[in-house]
């Protein structure tokens, strides 16, 4: 599914979908069970091929039963004879060229056209000679069309970003490249642009005349996991706020494009993005948690996580401020704050609107007014509600605040998963939901101040919401951040 209207009904080609990682963990838990799940809805299972790419010796039938075994654990019983029919292996002690020849080998077999996708689902330490063998045995461009997909992190900074988006372009042209960001696949961030462009009742409210600031918030109660070998080196800002949370907000403050086509829509996006003051450090409070209780259960501090360096100074927290320097947002703050070990896994943004200039009821009784504010919930319980003030029944003016409240399982069930819907779209070559290459550099460009502050973060218990720091930073200017509803957990 995707911005651009009739994509949907674009058929997926035939092709060869070639993973490299194809053992690795994404795959397992993410592209094999979202393959299944695309090519079966739409019947396709037929058409697509599938070629997983590792290091370790395994036969086709070895890798196609492992898959069979663990699309089954995920209730996919029936992909059972998808993966012994069309997911194939191949190892890379034998070199590039023998895979070249096992991808022609099974294009022939099963009659591909020869086009191809590229899923580079591998640590960044091997991106690089992949790319280029990629290129030098002649497989970024083949007798039908190549793609190449590239999960995150993209770079690690600007520099990084910008040598890998050299690398990439010495074989592929922009056109041919797909940089993910799984959050784009949701329903409910693909949703952004029509709520505000499909609704003028909010688009004329949407700037600086009556908003007083936006909230982003991507809290996660759970750990780092298994990850401290990845995640030692990203932290927080690396991890969530140059990709997620930045895509996020360029949604929430883009103009309209001119049309809904890929190139339309990012031009937008790039451009909010070239609006942004890099971010002042003064506004950025780091922070690192500590053993703490989430949902009832005793958790460990970061630094007792397996792996971990016991003196790591890594963030697994950030707030932070960016300015957005157009005629738009002038001086309307964007508050973003991102963490692991939250009270509750919650994406919202809350859009804060301005009070009214004369404070009519607070002379009248002693109530306390709160602005309108506007809660879109990207996930879960994705939907929004709208905050308003209301009169009390009964003698004076106490006011009350009432929420207006959409919900997307209510309405339409069940929604599709990120990867599924980010697939579809790779295999219909439609790029809207894809991050291009200038957008991936601005963003480095606007979080390079923050990256390696070595600084000890702010401590904070597991289990609450991010260091008094990042309450401080939002009291300074005389706001707070706007609590997520966590009883709204579930998806209705
Ligand atoms: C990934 C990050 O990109 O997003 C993880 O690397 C994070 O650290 C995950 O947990 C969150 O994704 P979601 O879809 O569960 O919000």
């Amino acid at each position: 599914m995707s911005f651009t209207p009739g994509a949907m009904t674009v058929g997926i080609e035939p092709q060869l979908f070639v993973i490299f990682g194809g053992t690795g963990d994404l795959s397992r838990r993410k592209l094999l069970p979202a393959l299944f799940r695309l090519l079966e809805s739409r019947q396709f299972e037929d058409t697509v091929e599938v070629l997983a790419v590792g290091t370790g010796p395994l036969s086709d039938e070895e890798f196609g039963d492992r898959v069979a075994k663990a699309l089954a654990e995920d209730g996919l019983d029936s992909a059972t004879d998808w993966c012994r029919r069309s997911v194939h292996y191949h190892s890379l002690r034998e070199g590039f060229e023998s895979l070249a020849n096992r991808v022609e080998e099974l294009e022939a077999a099963s009659q591909l056209p020869g086009n191809r996708t590229f899923y580079l689902a591998i640590p960044p330490a091997v991106f690089d000679d992949t790319v280029e063998s990629l290129g030098k045995v002649g497989l970024a461009s083949g007798p039908g069309w190549s793609r190449v997909v590239v999960e995150k992190p993209f770079g690690t900074d600007s520099a990084s970003a910008h040598q890998l988006n050299s690398l990439l372009h010495r074989w592929f042209d922009e056109g041919q490249i797909y940089r993910i960001d799984h959050y784009l696949g949701k329903e409910s961030v693909q949703n952004l642009l029509a709520l505000r462009f499909a609704n003028p009742l909010f688009e004329s409210s949407w700037n600086r005349d009556r908003i007083d600031s936006v909230q982003i918030t991507v809290a996660e109660d759970i750990g780092i996991g298994t990850r401290a070998g990845y995640y030692e080196r990203a932290g927080a800002i690396r991890d969530i706020v140059q990709n997620h949370a930045l895509q996020i907000l360029t949604l929430v403050a883009m103009e309209p494009p001119v049309r809904l086509d890929p190139e339309a829509i990012r031009d937008e996006k790039v451009k909010v993005l070239r609006s942004i003051f890099p971010v002042d450090t003064s506004q950025v409070v780091r922070g690192q948690y500590h053993a703490g209780t989430v949902d009832g259960v005793d958790v460990a501090g970061y630094r007792q996580e397996p792996k971990v360096n016991p003196d790591s100074v890594t963030e697994t927290f950030v707030a932070l401020q960016f300015m957005i320097d157009n005629w738009r947002w002038k001086d309307v703050p964007f508050l973003v704050r991102a963490g692991k070990r939250l009270p509750g896994r919650v994406t919202e943004i809350s859009v804060v609107f301005k009070q009214p200039p004369v404070a009519l009821f607070e002379v009248h009784g002693s109530c306390h007014m709160h602005p309108n504010v506007f809660d879109i919930r990207l996930q879960p319980a994705e939907g929004f509600e709208l905050a308003f003030e209301m009169k009390v029944p009964g003698e004076g003016y106490d006011l009350n605040t009432q929420r207006l409240e959409f919900r997307y399982a209510a309405e339409f069930g069940e929604l599709p998963g990120a990867y599924v819907t980010l697939l579809a779209d790779v295999m219909t070559g439609d790029q809207t939901l894809f991050v291009r290459g200038d957008e991936v550099e601005e963003a480095w460009r606007i979080i390079t101040p923050a990256l390696d502050l070595g600084e000890e973060p702010d401590p904070y218990s597991a289990g609450s919401w991010g260091p008094a720091a990042a309450d401080a930073l939002l009291a300074r200017t005389g706001r707070k951040w706007q609590e997520p509803r966590l009883s709204r957990t579930a998806s209705s």
